[in-house]
């Protein structure tokens, strides 16, 4: 049902509006009462709430956007009748008259939500975080060494000159706050803005989001941690791709791991994004460390867990080949309106 509803939105969208005999036939198809809109209507009623709702929604969606392009064409006809110029444009008219372009979703936006589906397929359950934390949830109970780099003044925004509270420099936090409040098994993701003392520049930015996510329970083990994630770049960016595991360090996890997959916008050659190695890292993980789950009164005789953590940009940028994060935050409406899925 929605792909047929979308087909109707394209339509709408591809309607050519020349004269006034097509745009007759316009509001007779998609606006008049015995539009074809309004047939996906009755269908509802066979529908379960959920998804009569969002349907709804859609639905209502699609015929605002039918009444605004005729609201427009029918301006326009009557302003220059049968002689409509193309880039003709009248700025003495309302904005919505002015333009089709609706907007859209933001592709950080479209990826977080294809990143959260493809983890609730396999039973993640999602919970937002706090952006303001305190250092205690944000370093010391995740392992943190007092000496750590990631503690000093260069990386994190601290909030009072104490130090106590601080803009969150990761989402990981989010394990600490959820397991303190909560017993095993715990399976879940949490996305949300993170906040480094950067400087900006086409890799790299001050605020930028994170993804979290981990699983606790009894025999878990580094193969499922594996399963999951091998499952999660295949989906999100095809079976295709080349994935390697490396090993690393984070104080929460015991082993440790990057994972890199083979660099998607130079296929290999070499660029700025993989710097010329061909593989671009896209995430950290591991076996969440036994530290950690002291420090949340954890059972560790009875539950083990993995933990993985990622930037959202760097996905969106390999998925959608972008190569300057900085175009995320710019506003720039050419940019914006490659995204356009409204
Ligand atoms: N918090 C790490 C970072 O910001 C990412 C990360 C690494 C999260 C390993 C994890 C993990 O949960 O297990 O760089």
């Amino acid at each position: 049902m929605i792909n047929k509803i979308n087909l109707i939105k394209i339509d709408i969208k591809n309607f050519q509006i020349k004269n006034s005999k097509d745009l007759e036939n316009f509001y007779e198809k998609f606006i008049s009462k015995k539009n074809i809109i309004n047939n996906f209507f009755i269908n509802l009623k066979k529908l379960d709430l959920k998804k009569k709702k969002a349907i709804g929604i859609l639905l209502n969606n699609i015929k605002d956007v039918a009444k605004k392009k005729f609201k427009l064409f029918n301006l326009k006809i009557n302003l220059n009748k049968n002689n409509i110029n193309e880039n003709f444009e009248d700025l003495t008219l309302p904005p919505f008259c002015r333009h089709e372009y609706n907007g859209g979703l933001h592709p950080l936006t479209i990826i977080r939500y294809e990143i959260i589906s493809i983890f609730k397929k396999v039973g993640f359950s999602v919970l937002a975080g706090q952006e303001i934390e305190d250092d205690w949830h944000n370093f010391t109970a995740l392992n943190f060494p007092k000496e750590h780099p990631a503690r000093d003044m260069q990386d994190t925004f601290f909030i009072e000159s104490e130090n106590k509270f601080l803009l969150r420099t990761h989402t990981s936090s989010i394990q600490i706050r959820v397991m303190k409040n909560n017993n095993p098994p715990i399976k879940l993701i949490s996305t949300g803005r993170v906040f480094r003392k950067e400087s900006i520049s086409s890799r790299t930015h001050c605020i930028f989001h994170q993804l979290e996510g981990f699983y606790i329970n009894k025999n878990i083990s580094f193969l499922d941690l594996k399963d999951i994630l091998i499952y999660f770049i295949n989906q999100i960016f095809g079976n295709k791709v080349k994935i390697r595991f490396r090993s690393s360090y984070f104080p929460f996890t015991e082993p440790s791991v990057e994972i890199d997959i083979s660099c998607l916008i130079c296929l290999g050659l070499g660029c700025t994004l993989c710097k010329n190695t061909g593989w671009v890292e896209i995430m950290g993980a591991g076996m969440i460390d036994p530290n950690v789950f002291k420090n949340c009164n954890v059972d560790i005789n009875k539950y083990s867990g993995f933990a993985f953590g990622m930037g959202i940009e760097r996905i969106a940028m390999l998925k959608y080949q972008i190569d300057d994060i900085r175009l995320f935050t710019e506003n720039d409406i050419r940019f914006l309106k490659q995204f356009n899925n409204i």
